[in-house]
């Protein structure tokens, strides 16, 4: 300004005193009228930048099948969440099962000031060194899908839990086998015995839903007087490829014997009836086979009938859920609007049985 002023003055020089007054006054006014100009742009164009919310997600496991479709609905939902003044940065991260590796992850979204991170944790046991480090940071944590124990959850109040009620879910997917058990049980008691035989494939030793899945299923049918017989169970970290080689070991041993094979996912309840195709069985003389999530794969079939039913577990609510938290959390908003928290830390939607029957309501 001051430069401009001077260069000013001396192309006025040979006028009047009058002139140059009225010359440097309007000068001036034209001056200050676009420097008023240019810092309303400028704060206009400031205004007008997008805020971007960056969410961190490091997954225990990209490859699962249950958890790709949460980072699809993630995907997918943060895109129509975005408006002209927000935009959301997703950045996933594969902890490939290690824990040591998923906490260097973490430890990045927190130097690289993220707003918030989502974390499905490999180790359940190991979320308190997590919490503390994020709560240094002041970076809020969503835990998803794998439960830390609450006692871990309560140390800061900036840390939550998504998921689902495991407990649900195999009291669901028993109730598929007990129904069926009371209305034709020809379908199940293939030998006739009065007592209904099974196999069950596990998840994760230690994961909350193997647990409550593998017990819960089984009380279902007592609880209403089913008669049942275990034949074998083993885990097969809810991988297909794992539960096919089981199923196949046990169809060899006790093969003809196996009326219900209880898998706590879909995709070791597809292991299972891959390895009775495998064995040379036919469509009509598969097991009664039932699984958890209705993940694609095994909503289709249940389309072509191998798969008896499954418990829907809702992957596009959780990541709902998930976002809603991490848009008002990185607002700095309240979360008293965030539907279905509860004790200011849990969101758990709910499973639905999906069958045949109902199979067109879950259909994409
Ligand atoms: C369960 C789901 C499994 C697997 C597991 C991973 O809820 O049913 O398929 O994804 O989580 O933690
Ligand atoms: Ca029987």
């Amino acid at each position: 300004m001051i430069l401009t002023m001077k260069s000013c003055s001396s192309r006025s020089r040979g006028r009047s005193h009058a002139e140059v007054t009225a010359m440097n006054h309007s000068f001036l006014r034209r001056m200050a009228l676009l420097a008023a100009i240019g810092f309303c742009c400028l704060a206009g164009c400031a205004e007008e930048e997008p805020e971007t919310v960056r969410i961190g997600v490091a997954l225990y496991q990209q490859d699962d099948t249950f958890l790709s479709t949460i980072v699809q609905n993630l995907e997918q939902q943060a895109k129509e969440r975005e408006t002209a003044d927000r935009k959301l940065n997703l950045n996933i991260a594969d902890g490939r099962g290690s824990q040591a590796a998923q906490n260097e992850q973490i430890e990045r979204f927190l130097k690289q000031g993220y707003d918030v991170v989502c974390v499905n944790i490999v180790d359940r046991t190991a979320a308190a060194v997590l919490i503390d480090k994020a709560r240094a940071s002041n970076v809020p944590l969503i835990f998803f899908n794998r439960e830390p124990v609450e006692e871990d959850l309560m140390r800061w109040d900036k840390v939550f839990y998504v998921g689902s009620d495991a407990e649900q879910s195999g009291l669901l997917q028993g109730g598929i086998v007990r129904d069926v058990w009371k209305a034709d049980r020809g379908l199940i008691d293939r030998n006739g015995d009065g007592l209904l035989q099974y196999v069950m494939l596990e998840g994760e030793p230690g994961h909350q839903d193997t647990l409550l899945r593998t017990e819960n299923s089984i009380k279902a049918l007592t609880k209403a007087w089913v008669p049942v017989e275990k034949l074998a169970n083993d885990s097969a970290n809810w991988q297909r490829g794992q539960a096919h080689t089981r199923m196949a070991q046990w169809l060899k041993q006790i093969g003809q014997q196996v009326e219900v094979v209880f898998a706590n996912n879909d995709d070791m309840a597809l292991g299972a009836i891959d390895a009775c195709f495998e064995a040379g069985m036919s469509e009509d003389q598969l097991p009664f086979v039932v699984g958890v999530d209705a993940t694609p794969p095994a909503l289709e079939a249940i389309a072509e009938g191998t798969l008896k039913g499954t418990v829907r577990n809702n992957a596009s609510a959780q990541a709902s859920a998930m976002l809603d938290l991490a848009c008002a959390l990185s607002a700095g908003e309240g979360l008293n609007g965030i539907e279905g928290l509860k004790n200011g830390k849990y969101i758990r939607t709910e499973y639905a049985v999906v069958t045949p029957e109902n199979l067109d309501e879950f259909l994409p």
